[in-house]
């Protein structure tokens, strides 16, 4: 088994393809093989008609901690030249998913962590949820189009909170704004996101994917413009002094010195 099918493993049930992270001792960072191994299956579950609805969940204590910062070091996703890193088919895969998504989250939810939930249908979370996107704090800018889509969910000044700031946020503050449907003790998360899943799963699928295309269809188009302006300035920003220093600091585990930048 290749590290990225231990580190993302799917199973399919009764039409509900669920695609869980396993890499908890990593807080379920994300690494470019693992976002290479959850376009594929994206992909694949957008052509298996088998496939009727995706769960995307984590473990009971920890979503996803965003990007492998280590990984982000050694292969910075570079858009401009040319190539399509499996990050930004990830995102591009998950913002077009044709059939319903369904996430089930539960403890830090960092940086795409909460940008990938704008993506998803319906999101269920734990009280223990913690979201954010730390992005500035990283030297860095939104990415997944959240610049477009956090500001239109929120509005502008609680966007320019999460995202300026980019303190974490828990699961009430974000069933308010309407990043998550529902919150949940976290041991029945996971639970409930598979019965409604099932449920969704037994509806005409034609009608789901048709309600889905209309609901989106307005700003599709204006959301990977988004994500691939950002994808060329998040690329830029990775290799200024800022990311280096928050990058670094986290490595050593000390605080950053932005004060010179
Ligand atoms: N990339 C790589 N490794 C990560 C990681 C990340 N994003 N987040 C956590 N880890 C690793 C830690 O380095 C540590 O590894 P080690 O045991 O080999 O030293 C392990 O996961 C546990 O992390 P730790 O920070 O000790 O756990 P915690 O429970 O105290 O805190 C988080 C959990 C998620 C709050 C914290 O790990 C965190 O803030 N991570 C960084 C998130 C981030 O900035 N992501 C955005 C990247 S763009």
């Amino acid at each position: 088994m290749s590290e990225a099918s231990q580190d993302i493993l799917t199973h399919l049930e009764a039409g509900v393809l669920t695609i869980t992270f396993n890499r908890v001792d990593k807080k379920n960072s994300i690494t470019s093989a693992m976002y290479g191994a959850m376009a594929d299956a994206l992909q694949a579950a957008e052509a298996e008609p088998s496939t009727r609805v995706v769960v995307l969940q984590g473990h009971e204590t920890i979503f996803s901690a965003g990007n492998d910062i280590a990984d982000f070091l050694h292969r910075p996703p570079t858009p401009a030249d040319g190539s399509h890193p499996p990050v930004f088919r990830f995102l591009h895969g998950i913002a077009s998913f044709s059939k319903p998504l369904i996430a089930a989250v539960c403890g830090p939810a960092v940086g795409v962590g909460t940008t990938m939930l704008l993506h998803c249908d319906l999101v269920y979370a734990g009280d223990n949820a913690a979201f954010s996107m730390p992005f500035v704090n990283l030297g860095l800018c939104p990415e997944a189009a959240s610049s477009l889509l956090v500001p239109q969910m929120m509005g502008y000044h609680r966007a320019a909170e999460a995202l300026l700031l980019g303190e974490p946020f828990m699961a009430e503050a974000a069933l308010e704004v309407g990043l998550v449907n529902r919150v949940l003790p976290p041991s029945e998360v996971t639970h409930y996101a598979q019965s409604v899943a099932r449920k969704l799963a037994a509806k005409p699928m034609g009608s789901l994917m048709e309600t889905k295309r209309l609901m989106k269809k307005g700003q599709m188009e204006r959301v990977h413009q988004q994500m691939d302006e950002e994808s060329v300035v998040f690329g830029r920003l990775l290799s200024e002094p800022a990311a280096k220093e928050a990058f670094g600091a986290f490595m050593e585990r000390r605080k950053p010195n932005f004060s010179q930048l």
